[in-house]
Formats: structure tokens, sequence, C-alpha cells
């Protein structure tokens, strides 16, 4: 099967990493390697990225794609969250960006065999490295129904949580529950037929929070971003890509603690908490698709970009500054 994934605002984010011949930049979430391949024909010539991502599906398919730039690029198959040592032994003298696009790519959620897919039938599994963690039935089957339906309303944000997680306990007494159609049945079960009529598909949110849950995807987004941050060059750019809410969240948030810096009483001649602002936020508001590329690729309609630069470290608050 072809790598399916259509990479959203690549005009957009090429033009804010500010890429350019010989730079060096991070993919921190490769896929199948589109944001990557726009960069790579930026930075030629001269230029190096290296790709990482955590399923070794999209690696291969990176790989294909990326091959006729041959030694500009490194793929790596890790956790993002393990950026400092994933890149320790590079042993980089700059790097001048990084990308974090974040979520699943179109081909795992369209592959039925990867068990994310609520449309089509398959195991129900959602890890998106499947050598690594628990799967999506490992956690349906195993989990009490209160953890079921903190995790279905934390990061699905679906009002029937309690409800699905109750049915889900009810079916599984049953068999338990080892296909992604098996699940989607339990779910409209659950939901009441009129609120089913509305807004999308019943089982989207509850996939979507299992896959978060699976993945463990939101507690390694703010270190991750941190970290990046830290091992930019000074004026390298950060830029990160969102698909829903919570994640947006976490880039905002993070975002702006990186940029407030000092957070001393105005009245204390020196800083005392030695806080910097290390990052300069260049997205006030987040970026989205234009109406052209929505027209093209829906998927983009919920995707946010939001960019910073790494500004220099200044060694000591002067007195009175
Ligand atoms: C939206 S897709 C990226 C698509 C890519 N930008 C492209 O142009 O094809 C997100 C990718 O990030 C990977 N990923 C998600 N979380 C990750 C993590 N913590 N560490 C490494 N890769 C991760 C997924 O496996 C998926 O391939």
């Amino acid at each position: 099967m072809d790598f399916k994934h259509e990479p959203v605002m690549v005009t957009e984010l090429i033009s804010w990493l500010n890429c350019r011949p010989g730079g060096v930049y991070i993919d921190c979430t490769l896929g199948g390697g589109g944001h990557a391949q726009a960069i790579l024909e930026r930075i030629s010539p001269g230029g190096h990225l290296i790709g990482i991502d955590r399923d070794p599906a999209a690696l291969d398919a990176a790989r294909r794609r990326l091959a006729p730039f041959k030694d500009m690029v490194s793929i790596i198959q890790g956790n993002y969250r393990d950026l400092k040592s994933l890149l320790a032994p590079f042993k980089l003298e700059k790097i001048d960006g990084f990308v974090f696009d974040l979520g699943v790519s179109s081909h795992q959620l369209e592959s039925p065999d990867r068990g994310f897919s609520y449309q089509q039938d398959g195991p129900l599994d959602m890890r998106m490295n499947p050598q690594e963690g628990q799967t999506a039935s490992d956690l349906v089957n195993g989990l009490s129904e209160d953890a079921l339906a903190g995790i279905i309303q934390k990061y699905g944000e679906e009002r029937w949580a309690k409800r699905i997680a109750q049915f889900i306990v009810q079916a599984r007494r049953q068999k338990p529950l080892k296909t992604t159609g098996q699940l989607v049945e339990v779910i409209k079960a659950a939901i009441p037929a009129g609120a089913r009529r509305r807004g999308p598909h019943p089982a989207r949110r509850t996939f979507q929070a299992l896959r978060i849950a699976v993945n463990d995807e939101l507690n390694s987004i703010s270190p991750s971003l941190k970290a990046a941050v830290e091992l930019l060059t000074p004026g390298g750019r950060l830029g990160a890509i969102s698909f829903h809410s919570l994640e947006d969240r976490i880039v905002k948030q993070t975002f702006r603690e990186l940029a407030r810096g000092c957070t001393c009483p105005p009245k204390l001649p020196v800083c005392v908490c030695g806080k910097q602002p290390q990052l300069q936020i260049l997205t006030r508001r987040p970026i989205g698709p234009t109406s052209g590329e929505l027209e093209r690729n829906p998927r983009a309609r919920s995707a946010k970009l939001r960019v910073g630069a790494k500004l220099a470290v200044v060694l000591k608050r002067e007195v009175g500054e």
C-alpha cells in the first residue's frame, strides 16, 4: 500500500522556518517525509535534515521518498520525547529549525490493520510503534470503568464518556473487544440516537481519546518543545502544527512559558528566579491553511501552525533594567 499523507501548510512552514541553503533542520515527526522533502529542497546544497519517527512503516516510506537527497538526510526511529539522546550522536554544531507536525498521519488513520480507523474494521491496536507498549484493546479490556471514562472524557472531550465506558464494560463481560468494528458498535449503542444524528461520526471522539492514551501523545509535547528550544541555535526556528484543541493548548502554553522569562516581582533590583526568555513568539495567532489548501485537503481544516525563534541568552539582568 502506498503511503498516503498530504502534508499540511507546506509553503507556510517552509517560509516561517526560514529555510536556506546549508541549513540544519530536525523533523521530529517525519511521517512519509512530505515536509522533510520541501525543507530539503530549500536547504540544498549543503544542508542536513534529520528525520525522526516512532513508526517503522512511516520511516520506510520516508526513506524511499527522500533517497534522492542521499547523505543530506539521516533517518532515525525513535520517540521525540528522547530528542536530546537521539540527536547527541550527530554532534551537531548548529540547528536552524525544528518541526513538530503533531498527531497521526492519514496513512496511519486509514490503514485498517493499524486499528486507528472507526470507518474500517481491523484489530483494535492504535500503536504508532507496533513494537512497543499496550494496544487499544489492552486498555479497553483491562482498564476499570472509571479509568476508561476518564480517558474518553479528558482526551476525547466526549460528553457521553461515562455511558460509553459503562457499555464497554458490559460488552467485554460477554467477550473481549478485539476489533475496531466491535468497539464502534458498542459506542453507537451507548450514545442516544438523537445525539448520534448530529455532528461527526459517533466514535470519533472515543477513538481520538484511546489513540492519545495508547501513544501517550500529550505528555511528551511540552518537554520536547522545551528540549528543542534548548538545542536550537540563537535565531533558529521552532514550528509546531497541531490538529486539535488539546494539542494546540499545550503548544500555546509552552510557547508562552518559554517567552516569559523572569517572573521576579518588578521591585526586586536583581533577578532571583534566573529564568530568561528563550523564545520569541513569531505567530501571535496561529496560522491556518488557505481556502485553496482546504479544498484540496479537508483534513487540514483543524491544523494550526505556531512558530517561535530562539533568543540569544542574556547573561544577567542589570539593576534597574
Ligand atoms: C502528522 S504525521 C507527520 C507527517 C509528516 N509531516 C509528513 O509530511 O508526511 C505525524 C507523525 O508523527 C509521528 N509521531 C507522533 N508522535 C511521535 C513521537 N512522540 N515521536 C516520534 N514520532 C511521533 C507519527 O508516527 C506520524 O508519522
